[in-house]
C-alpha cells in the first residue's frame, strides 16, 4: 500500500498549506515569508513548490507540508497527517486513497487530451478557429493558453484513448467522456476548449464554449480526483509572473476576458472557474499580491458576483477595489471596443472596497432631504463598522460634510451610543475581528491580549513597546506567554521560537498557537498597535475620570475648599484628554 504520508505530500501543495498561515510571496523559484518559527523582520522562511518542502535560513528549521503543520500547530505526526488528509479529502481510513502512480495517469490523460485538442485546431481548417479568430484573438495568444478544439463528432476523443488502451474508467472519472445507457460518448462537442492548467503545470480540466448561441454556453470540468475547482484560478499559470511584477491582479468572470484582455497587453489577469469566488481562490492570489481589481461583468449578476468576491478578497486580506465598465458587457467587450489604455484608466480609477459599498449605500438616498440623510447614514455606518476606527475616520469625515450630520453623530451610529470607542473592545480590523471574536476562538486571552501577544511575536521591538502596559495582561495564560516572551527576548530583540515553546505548557502553550494560527494581523500591525494603545489610554482616563467624580460628589467643597479645586481641574485636564484622544 502506498503510505498515507506520500499521499498527502503528493495532494496537498506546500506552498497553499503555508501560505493560510505565513503570507509568502514568490520570489524566483521559491516563495518566501516571516519565519513562523523564529522571531524575524525579514522573510529567510522559504517554500520550494517543485521539492514541497520549507526551510527557513534563519532558524533552520526544515521539513515537509506534515512537519509544517505539526510543528505550528502541535500536533503529533499522525494528527498532522489526518488533519491534511481530511482538509483535502484524503480516503484515511478504508486504504482506498489514490495513488501518486494514478494521479499522474490522470494528468498525463488530461495532457493527452488537451494536446488532441489542440492539434484538432491547429490541422484542419476548423469552425473553432475561425470563431475565436473573429473574436479578435490571434495566433500567439491562443497558443500561450493552448485553446483546443473539440470536433463535431461522438466518440473522436473516446476513441483515441481506447485504441490506445486507456480504461474508460478514467476518462469517465475526469469528465471527458459521459455515458448513458451503458454507452460512452465525448463530453465536448464542437467546442473551442480552454485547458485549465494549474500552477504546477499540469492540466486538470477543461472549459469548452459553443460555437454558436447554443446551450449551455460553457461546459466545464466538474471536480474530479485531481481539480477542485475551489482551489485553481484560470491561467495562473501563464499570469501570475505578471500579477507579481505589477503588484496587482484583475479578476475577471471568464474565460474569454482573461484571455482577450491578455491579447490586448493588459496581462495581470486570472479568473474564478464558473463558480463564484472562493476563500482558496483568495488565499491564492494573495501569494502573488494584496492587490485585487473585480472587474466582473457589468450586469446585475456580475454586481451580485462582485459584491460577494469583494468580501472574500478583504477577509483573505486584500486590498480590494471594484471596477464598473458602462459601455460594455464585460472586459473582453471593454478593452476591444475602447482599447488598452481606456481599459488601465478604468482599473486605475478604480474604487477601493469601502468607496464602492458608500457609493452603493448612497443611492436612492435623497441628501437634501432630512430622511434621506438618516437613511444614507444607517447603511453607511453598517459598511463602516466593519473597519478599524483608524481606517473608519478618514470616510467618517467625508461623510459628515456629504450628509450635513456631525462626525460625533456617524460615530454614534457606527459603535453604538455608550461614548462608544472608550468602552468599546480594541476594533482591530475586520479580518482579525472576525476570526478572533467568533465562536470558541475567543476561548483564551482577551481580544487585546491576543494582539499585543502577536505583535511581540511579530517583532522583538514590540516586546519593549508594550511593557509600559503590561497591566493589560490579566488573563493568566496570558500573562505567562507575556512574561515568557519578555524574558526570553535577547539583546538583538529576537526570540528563539523554539524555546518560547520549551517555556510553556499546557493551556499556555495552546494560547501560544492559537493566536498564532488565527490572529492575522494583514500587515496591519503599526495602525494595530496604536488602535491598542489608544483604547487602553482612553479606559485609563474614564477609570480615573469615574473616580474623580466619585470623589467630588462626596465631597464637602466648604471643607475641602483646596482639594476639591484640584480634584476640579484634574477633571477637566483629563476630560479635554479623552476628548483629544478620541478625536486623533
Ligand atoms: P463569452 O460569451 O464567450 O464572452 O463568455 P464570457 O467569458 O463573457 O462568459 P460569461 O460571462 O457568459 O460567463 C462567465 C463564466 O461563467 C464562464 O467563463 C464560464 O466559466 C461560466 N459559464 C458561463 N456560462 C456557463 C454555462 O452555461 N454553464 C456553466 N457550467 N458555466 C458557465
Ligand atoms: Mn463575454
Amino acid at each position: 500500500m502506498m503510505n498515507i504520508a506520500d499521499e498527502i505530500k503528493g495532494r496537498c501543495n506546500i506552498v497553499d498549506v503555508i501560505g493560510r498561515l505565513v503570507p509568502l510571496k514568490k520570489a524566483g523559484a521559491h516563495y518566501k515569508g516571516l519565519c513562523p518559527f523564529h522571531n524575524e523582520k525579514t522573510p529567510s522562511f522559504t517554500v520550494s513548490e517543485e521539492k514541497q518542502r520549507f526551510i527557513c535560513y534563519g532558524c533552520g528549521a526544515a521539513g515537509d507540508v506534515i512537519s509544517f503543520v505539526q510543528r505550528t500547530q502541535n500536533l503529533s505526526f499522525l494528527e498532522a497527517a489526518e488533519k491534511l488528509a481530511e482538509e483535502y479529502g484524503i480516503e484515511w481510513n478504508r486504504g482506498a486513497f489514490d495513488t501518486e502512480s494514478k494521479r499522474s495517469a490522470y494528468y498525463e490523460i488530461n495532457r493527452e487530451a488537451a494536446t488532441f485538442f489542440y492539434r484538432a485546431f491547429r490541422s484542419a481548417r476548423n469552425p473553432a478557429l475561425s470563431y475565436m479568430a473573429g473574436r479578435g484573438l490571434d495566433d500567439a495568444v491562443l497558443k500561450k493558453f493552448g485553446v483546443g478544439y473539440a470536433d463535431g463528432e461522438w466518440d473522436s476523443l473516446y476513441r483515441h484513448f481506447t485504441d490506445k488502451g486507456v480504461d474508460e474508467k478514467l476518462l469517465l472519472e475526469l469528465g471527458l467522456v459521459s455515458s448513458s445507457k451503458g454507452r460512452c460518448y465525448d463530453k465536448y462537442r464542437n467546442r473551442v476548449m480552454f485547458p485549465i492548467i494549474n500552477t504546477r503545470g499540469k492540466v486538470v480540466g477543461f472549459g469548452g464554449r459553443v460555437l454558436d448561441d447554443a446551450l449551455p454556453k460553457y461546459l466545464n470540468s466538474s471536480d474530479s480526483r485531481i481539480f477542485k475547482k475551489k482551489d485553481n484560478l484560470y491561467a495562473l499559470h501563464v499570469t501570475r509572473q505578471e500579477i507579481a511584477k505589477e503588484d496587482c491582479a484583475i479578476l475577471c468572470e471568464g474565460y474569454m476576458d482573461v484571455i482577450s484582455l491578455y491579447r490586448h497587453g493588459v496581462r495581470n489577469v486570472t479568473a474564478s472557474l464558473g463558480t463564484a469566488l472562493t476563500a482558496e481562490q483568495a488565499a491564492m492570489l494573495k501569494r502573488y499580491t494584496e492587490n485585487a481589481v473585480l472587474a466582473y461583468d457589468s450586469d446585475q449578476a456580475g454586481r451580485a458576483a462582485a459584491e460577494r468576491g469583494m468580501d472574500i478578497l478583504r477577509d483573505a486580506g486584500c486590498k480590494v477595489r471594484v471596477l464598473r465598465m458602462t459601455g460594455a458587457k464585460d472586459p473582453d467587450e471593454y478593452v476591444k471596443a475602447y482599447g488598452r489604455e481606456a481599459f488601465l484608466e478604468l482599473a486605475a480609477r478604480a474604487p477601493s472596497l469601502t468607496e464602492y459599498k458608500l457609493a452603493a449605500a448612497r443611492e436612492h438616498c435623497d441628501l437634501s432631504t432630512t430622511d434621506g440623510s438618516l437613511a444614507f447614514l444607517k447603511r453607511a455606518a453598517a459598511v463602516l463598522r466593519d473597519l478599524s476606527p483608524v481606517e473608519a475616520d478618514v470616510y467618517i469625515r467625508k461623510l459628515a460634510d456629504e450628509a450635513h450630520v456631525s462626525e460625533g453623530a456617524i460615530r454614534r451610529e457606527v459603535w453604538g451610543a455608550d461614548g462608544a470607542r472608550a468602552s468599546a473592545p480594541v476594533r482591530a480590523p475586520s479580518a482579525v475581528r472576525r476570526r478572533a471574536d467568533g465562536g470558541d476562538e475567543s476561548a483564551g486571552g482577551t481580544m487585546l491580549e491576543r494582539i499585543f501577544i502577536r505583535l511581540m511575536l511579530l517583532s522583538g521591538a514590540y516586546i519593549d513597546r508594550i511593557k509600559p502596559y503590561e497591566k493589560a495582561f490579566s488573563t493568566p495564560s496570558a500573562f505567562k506567554i507575556y512574561s515568557a516572551l519578555t524574558a526570553l527576548c535577547a539583546d538583538d530583540g529576537e526570540v528563539d521560537m523554539r524555546k518560547l515553546e520549551d517555556a510553556l505548557d499546557g493551556p499556555d502553550r495552546a494560547l501560544l498557537f492559537d493566536i498564532r494560527e488565527k490572529v492575522q494581523l494583514a500587515d496591519k500591525d503599526e495602525a494595530v498597535f496604536a488602535e491598542c494603545v489608544k483604547t487602553l489610554r482612553l479606559s485609563a482616563l474614564t477609570d480615573r475620570e469615574r473616580e474623580i467624580v466619585r470623589m467630588l460628589t462626596v465631597a464637602n467643597d466648604e471643607e475641602n475648599k483646596e482639594r476639591v479645586d484640584t480634584l476640579t481641574r484634574e477633571l477637566i485636564g483629563i476630560q479635554r484628554e479623552i476628548k483629544e484622544v478620541k478625536g486623533r
